[in-house]
């Protein structure tokens, strides 16, 4: 078939949307589970037209300067912190991502790591492998007592799509929604605040902002020590945003109950994390879009995106509009 333009992918996706990338372009597909290094991904990436990523691969200007013939980018996820979206632009490069499709996925897990904290459903599932709940046991009344939901005061750090899910989800189970966003984006049924505010009253802290300059550290030492104390933290949105150290010292101190983890500074989490350590953290490994309908659907975007963009036309979700002016 003439003309079809090169691609680099840096995994290989199963399913239609992945084969029909492979039918409509010359893929090359890195072999491995583990990303390439930032060398390794500019040879194998500097012949590329197209480059399929995901969000462990770092795609800055340094590897677009080695990528002469790049005319288009698309990453398996929304966030695109891993990429240099300016770079990318100034080079003229769309930047396809996949909003939308991932949000009551992402807001499904932020509730149940909200759920898993209060109700301490991961000490128990443990308690009871490691042979606590021996066959002598008496029913005990005060055994993992963990906190209500219902009736508690939920704070929404980011109010854009995945926060306006997870506000309706606490809405369902009778809670109080406070919400603070850089961008004041009211939402029906939940009370605006400062983030102060948001951290002083909240039983239960949820973070839904990108990360990028203004948000890198937000959840810092100070920040934590003005949450409520007892409350809970959970974060699916990215590391980075969160000070672990310093959340670590307040759990350990108990000044904080819980926090429900599934991003991380660094990922995988390192193994020396104190976070590790405490019980009272539920830790998953980014895992907030993980259905397997909902990966689907992302593929299918990130394909239709770069697709797209080969073909001369405009990205379906562009991350960087701003390129096609
Ligand atoms: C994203 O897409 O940015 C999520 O973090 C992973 O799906």
């Amino acid at each position: 078939m003439p003309n079809r333009a090169v691609v680099f992918a840096t995994r290989a996706l199963p399913g239609e949307a992945f084969a029909e990338l492979a039918r409509s372009c010359q893929l090359e597909v890195w072999p491995d589970r583990v990303a390439p290094s930032p060398e390794v991904l500019a040879e194998r990436a500097a012949p590329a037209e197209g480059l399929f990523c995901l969000l462990a691969d770092r795609v800055d200007d340094r590897l677009l300067a080695r990528c002469p013939r790049l005319r288009a980018i698309s990453s398996l996820s929304v966030g695109v912190d891993h990429i240099d979206l300016a770079a990318a632009t100034a080079r003229g490069i769309p930047v396809g991502h996949t909003p939308g499709v991932l949000t009551e996925t992402t807001a499904d897990l932020a509730f149940a790591l909200l759920l898993a904290v209060a109700r301490r459903v991961v000490e128990a599932d443990r308690w009871v492998r490691s042979g606590g709940w021996r066959p002598d046991a008496v029913w005990e009344p005060d055994l993992l007592l963990g906190r209500d939901v219902h009736g508690a005061t939920l704070g929404i750090v980011g109010t854009g799509a995945i926060g306006q899910a997870l506000a309706r989800r606490a809405r369902g189970f009778g809670m109080h929604v406070l919400a603070w966003s850089r961008t004041r984006r009211a939402i029906e049924g939940v009370e605006w605040t400062s983030l102060e505010d948001l951290l002083a009253r909240a039983d239960f802290v949820s973070l839904h902002v990108a990360r990028c300059d203004e948000t890198r550290g937000l959840l810092g030492a100070r920040a934590l020590a003005r949450m409520k104390p007892g409350a809970v933290l959970v974060n699916t949105a990215r590391g980075g945003i969160v000070d672990e150290l310093a959340l670590a010292e307040a759990l350990r101190a108990g000044r904080l109950a819980g926090a429900g983890l599934d991003v991380f500074e660094c990922e995988p989490l390192v193994p020396a994390s104190p976070l590790r350590e405490l019980p009272n953290v539920v830790l998953t490994p980014h895992i907030g879009s993980a259905s397997a309908a909902t990966r689907g659907r992302m593929a299918e975007l990130a394909v239709r995106n770069l697709l797209a963009a080969l073909a001369g036309k405009r990205m379906p979700h562009c991350a960087n509009p701003e390129v096609y002016r």
